[in-house]
């Protein structure tokens, strides 16, 4: 059925406009005025009124944990699931990062894995990124190119956890990746100092929510952007993106190295470090919290919205991954060191953008749409399908009432899990539709897509 959405307030990164959408066979067909007196519409055309309302492209979240196994804790959202709450809150594209496998598996093992895991089950688009893990191997550096062709040309290394890769390693992948034209994705905390605090804190008697915080202070994850900033370097500038970037020293790393004239440098901050501190761990439900890197600080938040208005990060995600707070975050009720690490946020992303951002004047509304929606699907191949309302493009987007009020709470979520990390907020906008290459997926908060109906996204390599 074709769909035109008249008189809204369209918005890119670079402008807002008003005009209609018309969108035929899945695709944006045309952008202008009049256009049902240029085009034959049949009579069948669904005309929606968006006066008065913006029209956003659908929300890429680029950093999603779904049906994460983490040690021995499944994260609560699987791809059914996970994938309403993020089409209820405007996001229509997801980028989710693979567990770990088995010791010595190769990438594919993954792959079909999360291939399994989301056909039949994702209602929105998404994609994967590949997961290095340590041993990496020659067949494994090889492997990257077939993943490639298989439509992931991003990989994740993490510098902390137990398949964390060694600094040879990250070199090998880096410089890999560099031919290929792919991009490495890095979880940024320094190991040594980690572990080192989760250790000695319980001993201490250390033992609640906060210590998670203490024990990941700025500079272990600054150490370990300068460090992976400097292998970069050394593989020539390869590409690097820097995942959940949550404090100042992090990001001031990055511009110093940017100012010396490093390329090739992207960041991603979530939506939890740019709204929350460091004393939600104080709180009786504070292990709701536990996440790594963890909150910060009023000035680490300063520091992070100056930073996307300013342009030094390219991105906001949410590392949505859920753990019930009634049964797996009770692990860590006697030590935090037992919590699984991860919140949900994949549903309140867009909103809190939204309302903690344009409507406080932190960022523009077409910042928003250039950090949530476009340079995320720019840097991961999934451009200009994705992330931007022009003639070609998918039909995903958003009609934002941009004065209703509402609050949020657990009852009015669509995450499986028992909380929401933002309940009482109080919120200005509201998301009243969401489509999905042209079709319906949400409407006043009730979603009316269709189990399964996501596609895999085939991206391409783009650096
Ligand atoms: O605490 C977090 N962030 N859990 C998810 C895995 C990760 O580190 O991204
Ligand atoms: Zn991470
Ligand atoms: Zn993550």
């Amino acid at each position: 059925m074709d769909t035109l959405i008249k008189n809204g307030k369209i918005v890119s990164a670079q402008s807002t406009y008003t005009a209609d959408i018309l969108i035929r066979d899945e695709v944006v067909c045309a952008i202008g005025t009049n256009l049902e007196h240029t085009f034959s519409l049949k009579e069948e055309t669904r005309v929606i009124d968006a006066t008065g309302k913006y029209v956003l492209p659908g929300g890429v979240d680029v950093h999603t944990h779904m049906d994460l196994q983490a040690g021995p804790c499944r994260a609560v959202d699987d791809f059914y699931d996970g994938t309403v709450a993020a089409a209820c809150g405007g996001t229509t594209s997801i980028v989710d990062h693979m567990a770990f496998g088995p010791k010595g598996c190769p990438l594919h093992h993954q792959l079909q894995e999360y291939h399994g895991l989301a056909k039949g089950k994702a209602v929105i688009d998404y994609g994967f990124h590949g997961t290095a893990q340590h041993p990496m191997t020659a067949e494994i550096l090889d492997e990257l190119e077939s993943m490639i062709q298989d439509g992931v040309p991003s990989v994740k290394v993490y510098m902390t956890y137990d398949f964390k890769l060694e600094d040879d390693e990250i070199l090998s992948v880096l410089k890999r990746m560099k031919e290929l034209h792919g991009v490495t994705a890095f979880h940024c905390e320094n190991h040594q100092i980690v572990e080192a605090n989760r250790k000695k804190f319980p001993q201490e008697g250390k033992t609640g929510p906060y210590y998670h915080a203490k024990s990941r202070p700025n500079l272990a994850e600054a150490e370990a952007v300068r460090r992976i900033l400097y292998l970069a370097k050394l593989a020539e500038d390869a590409p690097v993106y820097i995942v959940h970037l949550s404090c100042k020293e992090s990001l001031q790393a990055v511009e110093e190295a940017r100012a010396m004239g490093q390329k090739n440098i992207f960041v991603e901050t979530c939506t939890q470090y740019l709204t929350l501190t460091e004393e939600e761990y104080k709180r009786e439900d504070g292990l709701k919290f536990v996440m790594s890197p963890p909150l910060r600080t009023k000035q680490d938040i300063d520091y992070l919205w100056k930073g996307l208005e300013n342009g030094e990060i390219q991105v906001v995600a949410t590392d949505h991954c859920p753990f019930f707070f009634e049964k797996e975050k009770q692990l860590g009720k006697d030590d935090f060191t037992k919590c699984p690490n991860g919140a949900p946020g994949v549903e309140e992303r867009m909103i809190l953008l939204y309302s903690e951002g344009v409507v406080k004047n932190r960022i523009t509304l077409n910042k928003l749409v250039e950090v949530a929606c476009t340079n995320p699907a720019k840097i991961y191949g999934l451009y200009p399908k994705k992330g931007v309302l022009q003639p070609g493009s998918d039909g995903d987007l958003i009609i934002l009432d941009p004065d209703k009020q509402h609050i949020l709470t657990k009852s009015d979520m669509h995450s499986a899990v028992d909380y929401t990390a933002y309940e009482g907020v109080l919120v200005t906008g509201y998301i009243e539709m969401v489509m999905q290459r042209g079709h319906m997926l949400a409407k006043d908060n009730q979603f009316i897509g269709e189990k399964g109906a996501g596609q895999f996204i085939f991206r391409k390599p783009t650096t």
